[in-house]
């Protein structure tokens, strides 16, 4: 039986030993719009304010890093209209993240980042170094992401360093792989939560989530609580991980 945190500013006790990476799917805007008869603008703005929501529940429960698919490389098949509100809001939240982000936050986004407008991919990269050196919690953003395409990423720049000769191949081990992964640094995912009802990754740091758990529920993102969240961490700490031993 686990020991119980009651340090924690947490309405319930939460298990003593958190998982070191939770990774959030962001999914359900939708049809959270749908259901009240509004266009589906409507659930991404909502599901962005309880992005907020979260991440200040996340960092009050002591959470070290917490990862958030934003938006994969897959969804810009979407209409336009609908990419153009997910990237205004994206825009809106670069400038407002300072202010929600309280102190010690280190902040990393996870994708491909040349698709977007120099501006903003210079905020994002300006972010990521003023935050460098924050401890407390590692907030990780996925934007433009996608699994495949970070492997991929990845082996573009091991083959190159072995055409130049700065590397052997038969030297590569996944250590070396995973260094020139987004997440370079950050341990692998211990914990993955999708709400609304979908029972897959969707491409979702499909390296890092190698040996993760899942925990899935039929609530929409706007909806997800940190009740919701409490719930998920107690499900998670009566699991039992073997990572492939007895
Ligand atoms: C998640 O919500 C947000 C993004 C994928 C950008 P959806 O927009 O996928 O919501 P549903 O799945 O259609 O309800
Ligand atoms: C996954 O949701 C991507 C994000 C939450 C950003 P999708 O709604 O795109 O996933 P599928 O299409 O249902 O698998
Ligand atoms: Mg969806």
């Amino acid at each position: 039986m686990a020991l119980f945190n009651k340090k924690k500013n947490s309405p319930i006790a939460l298990p003593e030993k958190l998982p070191q990476h939770v990774g959030f799917i962001m999914d359900g805007n939708g049809r959270w719009a749908k259901k009240r008869g509004l266009p589906r603008s409507f659930g991404h703005r909502e599901g962005a304010k309880n992005f907020k929501k979260i991440v200040r529940y996340c960092k009050d429960i002591g959470l070290q890093n917490i990862s958030f698919y934003a938006f994969s490389t897959e969804n810009w098949q979407r209409p336009k209209d609908e990419v153009d509100t997910i990237m205004e809001l994206f825009r809106e939240y670069i400038v407002d993240v300072r202010n929600f982000l309280s102190e010690n936050t280190r902040m990393i986004f996870l994708g491909d980042k040349s698709v977007f407008d120099d501006d903003l991919r210079e905020k994002m990269i300006r972010l990521e170094e003023d935050t460098a050196h924050y401890t407390e919690m590692t907030l990780l953003m996925a934007v433009n992401y996608g699994g495949r395409d970070e492997i991929a990423h990845a082996a573009r720049i091991l083959a190159q360093k072995a055409k130049d000769g700065e590397i052997d191949p038969k030297d590569i081990t996944e250590e070396s792989v995973a260094d020139c992964l987004y997440t370079k640094g950050v341990p692998d995912v211990d914990l993955v939560i999708r709400p609304s009802g979908e029972l897959r990754l969707s491409n979702y740091l499909i390296w890092q989530c190698a040996y993760a758990e899942y925990y899935f529920t039929d609530v929409l993102w706007p909806d997800f609580s940190p009740e919701d969240l409490n719930k998920a961490l107690i499900d998670y700490d009566g699991r039992s991980r073997r990572f492939g031993g007895v």
